[in-house]
């Protein structure tokens, strides 16, 4: 099949050599604050980056499994959906697609709000940020969104705004390798979709759960990666959600996302 916008980005872990290739053709973001790692509520929107966002993207809030969070994402009826890829300024946009791992945690915790109520949540590979913002809207005490591409934290800025809710702190630091954060809960939607990142998690996960006694939930829909990957035998299915029709179509024949909590048996041995 032929993809000739961002759309091609659906493909998730099936891409991965065309992404690398467009990386290297065209460089990191080009953003002056991209050494900027730890951003607080108070910190402004580059007013360029903002209108590029605001331009480019779709205020939605169906076709996904958390109708009420609303969200700017790339949708068919945006520009770049079919436009070159090479005239988008920044990264690959991840967070301008709302992944089914993401989905089904936000569906989770916004049903089981005792998930996060009064905890310490770390959503790692935010993107979009949605299942931060489910974690806040549900009672979460502390929450920290972490993803490496500078933008991605640009879009979740936006997105509390939709949703009239303060910016929780962003991270975009690379922490996987990092001490073990002392976290009550990490969770992880559609993150293990690359081999090399997917070991790197599965070994940072088990020293914080080891070190800091974290709980771990992982959303994912069956992608190769995830279910052939060690961790996933270490995984206990907490719970599955049938995907809403947009999401199946828009991901390629994925009918369904599941909750899985990691507790891997041997958390007590070295790492
Ligand atoms: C497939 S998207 C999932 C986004 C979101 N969790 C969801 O389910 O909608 C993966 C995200 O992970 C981010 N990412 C990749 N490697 C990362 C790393 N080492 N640390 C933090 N984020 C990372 C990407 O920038 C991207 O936004």
């Amino acid at each position: 099949m032929a993809f000739r916008g961002w759309k091609w980005l659906l493909l998730l872990g099936r891409q991965n050599t065309f992404a690398k290739a467009w990386r290297s053709r065209r460089g990191g973001p080009s953003l002056r604050w991209k050494r900027c790692c730890h951003w607080s509520a108070s910190k402004s929107l580059d007013p360029e980056v903002r209108a590029f966002l605001e331009e480019n993207t779709e205020v939605t809030s169906s076709g996904h499994l958390t109708p009420e969070i609303r969200l700017r994402l790339l949708t068919p009826r945006c520009r770049f959906w079919r436009e070159k890829p090479d005239l988008w300024p920044y990264g690959d946009p991840f967070w301008a697609i709302y992944w089914p791992g993401g989905q089904a945690l936000s569906r989770y915790i916004l049903d089981n709000p005792r998930v996060v109520k009064g905890r310490s949540v770390l959503d790692l590979g935010s993107g979009c940020g949605a299942t931060a913002i489910a974690a806040v809207m549900s009672g979460a005490s502390q929450v920290l969104a972490n993803d490496i591409d500078p933008i991605a934290g640009m879009a979740m800025i936006l997105n509390c705004e939709l949703n009239h809710l303060n910016p929780f702190p962003i991270t975009i630091k690379n922490i996987i390798n990092s001490e073990a954060g002392n976290w009550d809960l990490i969770v992880l939607g559609d993150m293990f979709y690359d081999e090399q990142l997917a070991d790197g998690l599965h070994h940072w996960l088990r020293k914080c759960i080891r070190i800091q006694q974290t709980e771990v939930l992982i959303g994912d829909p069956g992608r190769h990666q995830f279910l052939s990957h060690s961790i996933h035998s270490q995984l206990h299915k907490v719970i599955e959600y049938s995907l809403p029709e947009y999401t199946r179509q828009e991901n390629n024949g994925l009918t369904s996302s599941i909750v899985w909590s990691y507790q891997p048996s041997n958390s007590l041995e070295n790492c």
